[in-house]
């Protein structure tokens, strides 16, 4: 009988989760970590659902030619085989302070179910769709997501846990996006995707020492995938103009960075160990990854948000302190937690409003989006 193939040879995303799924049944599992991908809060990955006839009825001819050169790029896999472990990986668990380790761990779990999240809604679309430019597209993305996923498993698995993929798939719950809010929330977490993987991959690169595990370097190729992603969904954002340019839409696209960047801002606060190991300063990093993702989104979206703003950063320390509030508070019963939940709340709507309301940078749009990693 043949070995299943690597999910890193997978050319599916289906092949790459039963690869996965053959590699579970010879190794010790972990119910912790499947419940914290399960979590969904305001701060957790989530999986999505949408409306996918009406994303199966796009007309990608208005970006036909920048569309097939994409695709054929995608179809060429330069990444096939990547996501696997070679000699040069050296993972020193035991080594590892265990404060550490529970937060390297956690943002493992956290990156697998986000990638894991983009694979189940890919892998949807294409089931689901009619339209091949679309299907093809989206199985493409769903493979690269599956890849991903199955490589931060096998990384975990070493520390004796993984996220049940096929668990989540049918357990955790789907929130249902229309298909606008799918491409503004799906082209930002693929392009600031790219901008954290990149910013670390060369973080490291000038500080090796600081690369306490080896996971980081495969990030370079890793993030030229979630560009690519990118460059996808602002092709279909860019197939109508209205998309980006009617005035309600530019409210949901400002509202969409915010969210993006403070709930990024928030969770990356909230892993100090992690960032202290890594020899990056979460504030800087935080800063630099925005602005990359703002210089991308230049692409696309007629403005960028003011990250220079003297409200954006106390703003944003101000949601990290109420996150931390409301965390605590959900460990309290009674009244008296209720109360510090509610107050909490009421602190990150309000911080958050006063982000959401800082004039934004107008920007004018390329006709062409087409851009290339250029970190
Ligand atoms: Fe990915
Ligand atoms: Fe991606």
């Amino acid at each position: 009988m043949n070995a299943p193939k690597h999910s890193a040879y997978a050319d599916t995303a289906e092949e790459a989760i039963a690869a996965q799924d053959a590699l579970d049944g010879q190794t010790m599992t972990s119910e912790m970590a499947t419940e914290v991908a399960m979590q969904n809060t305001l701060l957790t990955p989530r999986f999505y659902t949408t409306d996918f006839a009406e994303m199966d009825s796009i007309d990608v001819s208005p970006v036909r030619k920048d569309w097939d050169n994409l695709i054929a790029g995608m179809k060429a896999d330069p990444n096939k085989g990547h996501f696997k472990k070679t000699d040069e990986w050296e993972a020193n668990w035991e080594g590892m302070d265990p404060a550490l380790k529970a937060e390297f761990i956690d943002f493992l779990i956290s990156s697998c179910t986000a990638e894991f999240s983009g694979c189940v809604l890919y892998k949807e679309m294409k089931r689901r769709g009619s339209n091949t430019d679309i299907t093809t597209l989206f199985q493409l993305m769903a493979r690269d997501e599956a890849r991903h996923a199955g490589f931060i498993n096998d990384a975990l698995r070493e520390a004796g846990i993984r996220v049940n993929l096929g668990f989540l798939t049918q357990q955790k719950k789907y929130t249902y996006f229309r298909p606008k809010f799918i491409y503004y929330a799906t082209y930002l977490s693929e392009k600031i995707g790219y901008a954290r993987y990149i910013t670390i991959f060369r973080h490291l690169e000038a500080h090796p020492d600081k690369r306490f595990h080896p996971i980081f370097q495969w990030f370079r190729e890793w993030c030229n995938d979630e560009f690519s992603h990118g460059e996808a969904f602002a092709l279909l954002m860019k197939t109508d103009s209205k998309l980006t340019e009617s005035f309600i839409n530019k409210l949901w696209i400002k509202f969409f960075l915010t969210a993006v960047y403070s709930t990024m801002w928030v969770r990356d606060h909230q892993r100090p160990l992690f960032h202290k190991a890594l020899g990056v300063d979460v504030t800087w990093y935080g800063q630099e990854v925005f602005q990359k993702t703002s210089e991308i989104s230049k692409q696309v979206f007629p403005f960028t948000l003011d990250i220079n703003h003297r409200r954006w950063r106390p703003n944003l320390d101000r949601m990290e302190k109420a996150s931390v509030q409301i965390a605590k508070a959900k460990e309290r019963s009674g009244i008296i937690g209720l109360v510090s939940r509610l107050t909490g709340m009421a602190k990150a709507g309000i911080a958050f409003a006063s982000i959401l309301t800082i004039p934004s940078i107008p920007n004018d749009v390329p006709d062409s989006p087409v851009m290339v990693p250029s970190y």
